[in-house]
């Protein structure tokens, strides 16, 4: 063991082998891939876990639809699931499955003493459940959709499900947890998800959570009690310290590693893991993880990709086409990590191109070229007296590159550290086309300046080939090979606190492009194998139909008008908008989208206002809130109710109506303008 060795411990969520890993499920793992080579250039103990999460309904359902029992159909999966990640270059220390002794005895140990210390009881569970994502909810919870109450997660139907069931005090632990939360503010990452979970979940009060179903087979049955078998997140949530070997006599990994370090989790399932989770960990008398990052979704089209909806993008082709490396740091570099991005061929291609191949290749081919050219392949020695002033910001800013990388790595940054590594790539090319060594060397007495010009370059991509090798583990040793590079301490993380370290004399090789110009327009026919343009189509029509359910979600009581270009200061005067306080809320009667409100706009009263908003917000936690109501849109009736105005709101990344509210200190009816 290394002792006094910093350690870093990360993991992805364990998987449902429900039906291949896409994309999406790639883009997780690639980045705990990333951050943990990372770490380890720098110098941290790491460990990377990764793995499945085979329990459930739906995984009993999938097998038997194919005619195999759980067992067959999730091996098959999973021995694909490992050769995919073989393929990603990624380098996992541990691959659990929930379905190995190890995790299903001290899972059930871990149960057993929840209700030995009475944290978990036995009741009659009565409520509405998703099989696909394995989540119970109470009526509220659920949209509409259709006249149909559907999962607010993904828009499928529920069953109602009534059976005796084992329950987690949950609300026990309620205040802990948001004192937790508000005095950890890195323990949820970005800090928005922090909020959201706050104000959805835990301020308005946590139920007690169904823990054990009597219906599912496929699960872990509790041992005391061997009708029931562990709630799927309960079993899935302790594989974080199952695979360290918790609770064994061989716990090394456990004392080691523990808590986490991060957590790297898609949003939709931040809650289980800053909810459930610490709650758990707590009971059990536990530290907890220092950080769960929530990241955004790689869309298709305006949808989610799931393996359940169907809409999905495998990595194998791309990557067979374009090489594991292109793919990655298309991955890491698209999208700013925490937020939402589509994934589209076409971006991808572009970015090879123009990263990939012109400003990175570009850099690298040139170098070398010249090198050849009017060094004969040798690295010139700097020449203390041929000062080249063009290149001192150049060398400066190189020179704090690791730094500057290290910044936006500590944050999960990923795009935001290839940024800072491709602003250098391109200063570099610039460089080039101020100092132009082609016409340094015609001149025989320039040569010394020409030299350091190029060493420069050379410096410069050294730096940039070992930055980048967390994200293209395969690019920098061909890099390396290029510009004569053998001495392996000058491939590490600490050689970078020297600028200038690379050797004269050594030689360097022309060889093929790294990333070679590709035609974006034959490549798009060819990954859509010609029927480019019925997918465009398809597309296209999808984006549309995303549209209108958007806009029917903002429950807007006309079309969504085309806006001018521009209008002047008058039109909007005629609006009036006014701040007003909600003084009652409720449901409306047989409505199930509509809410009633009663308004108190100050000196102007009050009046009654409908809104279709009824899905996103309990009415009572409404009360007393200010919102933005436009005060003089003629009156229409609602449900039989007169509405007097319009209450403003905009829709959430997650497509969730939001209430436009202003800051504090602003009193009722005043005007906004
Ligand atoms: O939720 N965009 O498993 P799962 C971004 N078994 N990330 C995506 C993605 C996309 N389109 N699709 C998948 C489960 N992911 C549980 C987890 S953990 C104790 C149990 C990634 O197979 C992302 O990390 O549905 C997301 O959270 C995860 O895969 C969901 O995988
Ligand atoms: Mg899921």
């Amino acid at each position: 063991m290394n002792e006094g060795k910093k350690t870093f411990y990360i993991t992805t969520p364990i998987y449902y082998p429900s039906g291949n890993m896409t994309i999406g499920h790639t883009y997780t793992t690639v980045a705990a891939d990333t951050m943990t080579r990372f770490k380890k250039m720098q110098g941290y103990d790491t460990y990377f876990l990764t793995g499945t999460d085979e329990h459930g309904q739906k995984l009993e359902k999938k097998a038997a639809e194919e005619g195999l029992t759980p067992i067959q159909y999730i091996d098959r999966i999973v021995a694909e699931t490992k050769d995919l990640w073989k393929l990603m270059n990624i380098q996992y220390d541990d691959f659990i499955r929930t379905t190995e002794e190890r995790h299903t005895r001290i899972v059930q140990q871990i149960f057993r003493k929840f209700y030995e210390q009475g944290d978990i009881y036995k009741a009659e569970y009565e409520g509405m459940y998703c099989t696909p994502c394995e989540s119970f909810w109470t009526p509220t919870q659920l949209v509409d959709k259709d006249g149909v109450k559907v999962c607010p997660d993904c828009g499928r139907p529920c069953q109602p499900m009534k059976e005796e069931s084992y329950f987690f005090r949950m609300s026990k632990y309620q205040d802990w947890l948001i004192d937790y939360i508000e005095t950890h503010p890195d323990f949820i990452q970005p800090a928005k998800r922090a909020n959201e979970m706050l104000t959805n979940f835990l301020r308005p009060g946590l139920q007690d959570l169904a823990v054990s179903r009597t219906s599912v087979k496929w699960g872990i049955p509790v041992d005391f009690d061997p009708r029931h078998t562990i709630y799927v997140w309960i079993d899935a949530l302790s594989n974080y310290i199952t695979a360290l070997g918790y609770g064994t006599d061989h716990d090394e990994l456990y004392r080691k590693f523990w808590p986490a370090n991060i957590h790297l989790v898609g949003k939709e399932i931040v809650r289980f893991h800053t909810i459930y989770w610490p709650i758990m960990l707590h009971a059990l008398g536990l530290p907890l993880p220092k950080q769960v990052f929530g990241h955004g979704w790689l869309l298709f089209g305006a949808d989610r990709m799931s393996k359940s909806k169907g809409n999905v993008v495998y990595p194998q082709p791309i990557v067979a086409r374009y090489g594991v490396d292109s793919l990655r740091y298309y991955l890491m570099r698209e999208m700013p990590f925490g937020a939402d991005g589509n994934y589209t061929n076409e971006s991808f291609l572009i970015r090879m191109n123009a990263d990939l191949a012109n400003d990175l290749g570009n850099l690298v081919s040139r170098t070398v070229a010249m090198i050849e050219k009017y060094f004969d392949g040798k690295m010139p020695a700097w020449d203390e007296n041929a000062p080249d002033e063009t290149g001192e910001s150049l060398r400066a800013h190189c020179a704090a590159l690791p730094g500057l990388v290290e910044e936006q790595m500590d944050k999960l940054q990923f795009s935001q550290a290839l940024s800072e590594i491709w602003k250098v790539i391109g200063e570099c090319n610039k460089y080039i086309d101020l100092t132009q060594p082609w016409v340094l060397g015609k001149d025989p007495e320039k040569k010394g300046l020409l030299g350091n010009v190029l060493r420069t370059l050379a410096e410069c991509v050294r730096y940039t080939a070992v930055l980048t090798e967390p994200f293209m583990p395969s690019t920098p040793a061909r890099i390396y090979e290029q510009i004569g590079l053998t001495d392996p301490e000058l491939k590490t993380w600490d050689s970078l606190k020297t600028f200038g370290a690379i050797p004269a004399g050594v030689q360097v090789h022309k060889g093929e492009a790294l990333f070679p110009r590709i035609d974006v327009e034959k490549e798009l026919k060819a990954l859509s194998g010609g029927k480019a343009e019925k997918e465009e189509a398809k597309a296209e029509k999808k984006e549309e139909k995303a549209r209108s359910k958007q806009e029917k979600k903002a429950e807007k009581k006309h079309d969504e008008p085309e806006y001018p270009a521009e209008i002047g200061i008058d039109d909007f005067a005629k609006c009036k908008i006014q701040v007003a306080r909600v003084t009652a809320c409720e449901k409306v009667e047989k409505s199930s989208k509509l809410l009633k409100f009663t308004l108190n706009l100050g000196a102007d009263g009050e009046r009654t206002v409908v809104s279709g908003i009824q899905k996103y917000y309990d009415p009572a936690a409404l009360v007393g809130r200010q919102v933005a109501v436009i005060t003089n849109l003629k009156p229409a009736k609602l449900a039989g109710i007169e509405s007097q105005g319009m209450i403003l709101s905009a829709l959430d990344d997650a497509g969730n109506l939001k209430l436009v509210t202003v800051e504090e200190g602003v009193a009722d009816g005043a005007l906004i303008g």
